[in-house]
């Protein structure tokens, strides 16, 4: 029987992939979800058509984290992960694995600008009211991501075992040891030891090498998902997909392939060559980047007369530092003040009124437990109260650009403050620099507190139907 010849499959949004390997993309796509994929998330996903500067950084912050996890393998390659050898393999790699140098400032300059990515991406959704509905969950699990990159950071430093590492591990572990109750034997649990030694040192590799990146992951294939879900935002904040053309594609819209693949690409150009600057003239960053002190080996008997974290870490550092007796006082004032700002505009309304009587909770507990412990919770706090954005924001516009005087004020005061929290959290202690700090806390707080109300009262300007490009 003569065989019959098959017809070429034409994949319908494959375009040039067709005919080069048409086969065999035939061939895996009858049994893989392969071109619908693509066609689901680059060829046929329409992105608005006005991504401007700053929607670079999503696409950046997945090169970083891959340019991270594949200098990460070759670094494992040749650390050792012990109190021992730790300090001893990092020098090894910098003087004579043939290219350690270069992995290992690759990886140690990636830490820090992702940082700077996740920072901008943050402050982009925060302009543009990304976080509001239908995009909380994309908010939410970039939280969860900017948490988790948090912790990947903190795990990674005590790695090289230098004197910054390891008492930076040392103070931070110790903050919970204030907790009442529990405090002393958490902090035993959580260092393997009574001081920070090989057993923390060991832990901490296994959550740096396998157990974060791992979740990392698979948090931001569930940010990605999410988003091609509900669609981007963009600057005008404007639901494109509420204006289809006849073949159901948003009019205000252009495919992610190959637009705005191309146009990432350009942002990937322009951020290696700066990256490749600060990597071969300046990978310390004058102290920022790599502490001076992590040069000395881990010495649990000489504490360093200045202990700061990284640079990423420092404003919530100084919330922390922010908190003393007097500064309670403070803090007692605006949790009575804020709890009859709730009453007197409650209106009757239940969870309001029951969320106000809270207070007098809040107010003996004060009265219970330390100065100190309530520094660890406002630092908590602070970097965890970006989670509640989209139930803050109760403005009838989503983008900065259609908000009222205030939302602009109460942002560019925001960036000010935490710029201002980062740079003190750097520094020694010194009078000017806590009272600083603390008037800093309270704006840092005010900004999120207060939203409800001022993005209510502020009068907003009318939105276009249509994107302005
Ligand atoms: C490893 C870290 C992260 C990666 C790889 C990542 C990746 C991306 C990518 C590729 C996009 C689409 C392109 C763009 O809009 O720029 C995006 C959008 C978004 N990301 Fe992230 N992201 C990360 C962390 C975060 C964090 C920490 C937050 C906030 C807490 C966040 C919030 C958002 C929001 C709200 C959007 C939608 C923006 C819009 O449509 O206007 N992401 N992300």
């Amino acid at each position: 029987m003569a065989a019959t010849k098959k017809e070429p499959v034409v994949i319908e949004g494959a375009g040039p992939f067709n005919a080069p390997i048409g086969g065999l993309l035939t061939w895996v796509d009858q049994r893989f979800p392969l071109m619908s994929q693509w066609k689901d998330h680059m060829s046929e996903y329409y992105a608005p058509k006005n991504f401007n500067f700053w929607y670079y950084f999503g696409s950046l912050a997945m090169v970083v984290l891959v340019l991270q996890i594949v200098t990460g393998i070759f670094l494992v390659m040749h650390y050792k992960p012990s109190a021992a050898d730790a300090f001893a393999s990092v020098e090894y790699i910098m003087r004579d694995v043939p290219g350690g140098w270069l992995i290992r400032y690759l990886h140690s300059t990636g830490a820090s600008a992702f940082f700077i990515v996740i920072y901008l991406h943050m402050f982009r959704g925060l302009m543009y009211g990304s976080y509001r509905a239908p995009r909380e969950l994309i908010w939410i699990f970039g939280m969860m991501i900017y948490l988790a990159l948090m912790a990947e950071a903190f795990f990674g430093y005590l790695l090289p075992w230098g004197q910054m590492s390891f008492w930076g591990a040392q103070v931070i572990i110790n903050l919970f040891d204030a907790l009442p109750i529990i405090g002393p034997d958490l902090s035993t649990w959580i260092r393997g030891d009574f001081v920070v030694s090989d057993a923390t040192l060991n832990r901490f590799f296994a959550f740096h090498v396998i157990a974060i990146p791992l979740a990392i992951l698979g948090l931001v294939a569930a940010h990605i998902l999410a988003l091609h879900e509900v669609g981007s935002n963009n600057p005008d904040g404007i639901e494109i997909k509420q204006n289809k053309n006849a073949q159901g594609i948003p009019v205000d819209g252009i495919a992610f392939f190959p637009y705005y693949v191309v146009k990432d690409a350009l942002g990937v150009v322009v951020f290696a060559i700066v990256f490749c600057a600060i990597l071969f003239f300046a990978p310390e960053m004058g102290g920022y980047f790599l502490e001076y002190n992590n040069f000395i080996p881990a010495d649990s008997l000489k504490t360093p007369p200045h202990i700061a974290p990284v640079w990423y870490f420092t404003p919530y550092y100084s919330i922390l530092r922010a908190v003393n007796e007097n500064f309670m006082w403070v803090l007692r004032a605006g949790v009575v003040g804020y709890a009859m700002l709730i009453l007197f505009t409650a209106r009757g309304c239940l969870p309001k009124l029951l969320a106000a009587m809270v207070a007098p909770v809040i107010l003996i507990a004060m009265g219970v437990i330390e100065a100190k412990v309530w520094g660890v919770v406002l630092m908590g706090v602070a970097s965890m109260i970006f989670f509640l954005m989209p139930w803050l924001d109760k403005s009838p516009v989503k983008s900065i650009r259609y908000k009222g005087k205030l939302s602009r004020w109460a942002m560019t005061i925001f960036v000010v403050i935490f710029l201002t929290l980062g740079y003190y959290g750097t520094q020694s202690v010194t009078d000017m620099g806590t009272l600083i700090s603390q008037v800093g806390t309270l704006i840092y707080f005010a900004f999120f507190l207060l939203m409800p109300w001022y993005t209510q009262m502020e009068q907003t300007l009318p939105v276009p139907d249509r994107l302005t490009t």
